[in-house]
């Protein structure tokens, strides 16, 4: 990455993509200083890649079930996303755990976001387990993917309360809608700035010529 180049980003999706959308939108603008070079799903037929295809996005679609092994669809997602050369990976609600190929060549360059405020509700239920919990704040974590569930070094975190009301799919709008924000301001500033993981903190910085 330079300061002279928008920052590449391959963006992996398993759904309605409105996470992708926001960085898609936002690297309209040239400012913003990234672009999205392709996006990689591990199912077809998704409204992600349907967003990608609408924005002349290169996408590819590689299903668990037509490898192997786990580990062999692994190291086809790793050599997918490699064809595209991406300075930053974003796991924008992409419903797998990556493994050790594809942290071994990307560690570190990966970051997903989580529907909760980390440590607290890790897994595929953010938004039920914090409701369930009866906890009055919950929110989003934007992290760099390291090889356990929602465990990374946290690059961002965006509050959101949980008010009298609320189910599942109400409080997970509301989380989305803050998890978009903070998503979009924060890879720009890792296009922009860089970033450096330095143990469990992580600093914007250190972007040089
Ligand atoms: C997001 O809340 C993400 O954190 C979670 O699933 C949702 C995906 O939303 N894992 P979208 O596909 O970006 O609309």
């Amino acid at each position: 990455m330079s300061h002279t180049e928008p920052a590449a980003l391959v963006v992996l999706v398993s759904g309605s993509g409105t996470n992708l959308q926001a960085l898609l939108d936002a690297c309209a603008d040239p400012a913003y200083g990234a672009r999205v070079v392709a996006v990689g799903a591990d199912r077809h037929g998704i409204e992600g890649l349907a967003r990608a295809e609408r924005a002349g996005v290169p996408t590819f679609a590689l299903q668990v079930k037509d490898f192997d092994s786990r580990e062999e669809w692994d190291a086809a997602l790793a050599g997918a996303v490699a064809a595209y050369d991406p300075d930053i990976i974003v796991s924008a609600g992409f419903m797998k755990l990556l493994g050790s190929t594809f942290l071994a060549l990307y560690g570190g360059k990966v970051v997903n976001t989580h529907p909760a405020l980390s440590p607290s509700f890790p897994g595929m239920r953010g938004p039920a387990d914090a409701l369930a919990y009866g906890v009055k704040v919950t929110g989003a974590t934007l992290f760099v993917v390291d090889p356990g569930i929602d465990t990374g070094p946290i690059v961002a975190q965006a509050a959101v309360e949980v008010v009298d009301g609320d189910t599942e799919e109400t409080l997970h709008e509301r989380i989305k809608v803050a998890e978009r924000t903070m998503l979009v301001d924060s890879v720009g500033r890792m296009a922009r700035e860089g970033f450096v993981v330095e143990g469990r903190r992580v600093r914007f910085g250190g972007l040089v010529d």
